[in-house]
């Protein structure tokens, strides 16, 4: 039997894995679960937010369900450190960033589509002020390891990495700057990262009948780094010869997703134009509530909801965050080993509670997150499980 590594992590991550893992066991999908520590508790207990021993459990078993982590800033998580550990040079950093790097999970995978019924779609207006609610159905495929998040920046440069910089001819409009007023964050693309992005964007275009790939890039400024991306692009759109490549900029991309979302099936970016685009694209299906991802390597996956630990909501009981999006990122789990059947038969469950409207989590009825949305109307987490379980039945 296959095991899973579960990683609930912090706040509602908590809260809504285990829900994840009751529509598993319900739709038949068997599996053994072994939980991996991650998170804040970690950082203050041991220094770690992510230990080894949970790096080893994934290594071992290559398949993990994450939850969320709750992050903070520098200062705020040393302050928090179990005085024991105080002052002995303990830096905090993102677990789920480090897993990315760890295991060069440099897929990632983000499907936005809309479920008919979900009062959170998307709606324009026609003609005559007809009301359109177009179906949107698009997946962003993220470079998931460099780019802007590559971590090469610099306030005050080193004298050696300005000299480096003042040997491009445009950095002449700079050379007055003084070096403590010069800050540098570095676009890194490099030619195989590029290549098995739009390499798996257009696998997954194939495979899932997508008539279109978009490269959403900037290359008439970025002509280097996006650059390199479009003739990646381009040269990978020869050996899928029925699928269209369109090429956009991301900020004309950002304006056509408010006007035509129904337009685009399979995007493909850089890493920072890829999460713009793809938290642009979740606010047309439902946002945070729904928005489900896959970090791919080639040994490893991590399938996670796109938001937070939500700390805000962590502590009701019973809980009211809906726990679709963690659902969501179990089916692609199952997708990603071969389960689409099962995979299927959950996401039809889903869209069949949606459309009947009578259970509805507090995002689906707009109402200010808090304890009080029961009372309004709102299901709890575990209601929306229950309700999804019982269509599988
Ligand atoms: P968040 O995603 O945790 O929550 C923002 C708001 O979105 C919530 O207050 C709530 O109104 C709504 N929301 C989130 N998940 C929801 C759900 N399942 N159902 C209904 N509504 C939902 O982002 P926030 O508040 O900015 O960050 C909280 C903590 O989470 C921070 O420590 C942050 O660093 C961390 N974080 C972790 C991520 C991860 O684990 N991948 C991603 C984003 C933030
Ligand atoms: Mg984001």
């Amino acid at each position: 039997m296959r095991t899973i590594v579960t990683l609930p992590g912090d706040g509602i991550g908590k809260i809504v894995l285990p829900e994840a893992i009751r529509v598993l066991d319900a739709v038949g999908f068997e599996a053994n679960y072994v939980h991996g520590d991650i998170g804040w508790e970690f950082w203050k207990t041991e220094g770690n937010a992510l230990p080894q021993r949970t790096i080893d459990l994934i290594a071992e078993h290559k398949i993990a369900l994450f939850g969320a982590i709750t992050s903070k800033p520098k200062d705020a998580a040393a302050k928090e450190l179990a005085p024991e550990l105080q002052g002995k040079g303990y830096v905090y950093f993102s677990p789920i960033v480090g897993l990315r790097q760890h295991f060069n999970l440099d897929i990632s995978i983000r499907p936005t589509k809309s479920f008919k019924g979900n009062p959170l779609n998307f709606i324009r207006k026609g003609a005559n002020d007809t009301i359109e609610e177009p179906m949107v159905d698009a997946v962003i495929f993220r470079q998931n390891t460099e780019g802007l998040y590559a971590g090469v920046e610099w306030t005050n440069p080193p004298a050696e990495v300005r000299a480096a910089f003042d040997t491009h001819p445009k950095m002449k409009a700079f050379k007055d700057v003084p070096n403590e007023d010069l800050a540098i964050s570095s676009r890194i693309f490099t030619r195989n990262a590029c290549h098995r992005i739009v390499k798996a964007a257009f696998e997954y275009a194939d495979k899932f009948g997508y008539k279109s790939v978009t490269v959403c890039e900037k290359p008439n400024v970025l002509r280097e780094t996006s650059g390199m991306m479009l003739k990646e692009a381009r040269e990978m759109a020869k050996q899928f010869p029925h699928i269209e490549l369109w090429e956009t900029n991301i900020d004309a991309q950002m304006m056509w997703l408010t006007k035509n979302p129904e337009n685009y099936g399979v995007i493909v970016a850089g890493n920072m134009f890829g999460d713009i685009i793809s938290d642009g694209f979740a606010g047309l299906v439902g946002g945070l509530g729904f928005a489900c991802s896959a970090n791919i390597g080639d040994e490893v996956a991590v399938f996670e909801p796109t938001h937070g630990s939500a700390p805000k909501y962590a502590e009701l009981d019973p809980s009211i965050v809906n726990p679709i999006a963690m659902i969501l990122s179990a089916c692609m789990m199952l997708d990603h080993i071969g389960e689409s059947d099962k995979a299927d038969k959950i996401r039809k469950a889903i869209a069949e509670v949606i459309e009947e409207g009578k259970v509805r989590a507090y995002d689906m009825l707009k109402l200010k997150g808090g304890p009080d949305v029961i009372g309004k109307g709102a299901c709890t987490t575990q209601e929306m499980t229950d309700a999804i379980i019982e269509k599988l039945q």
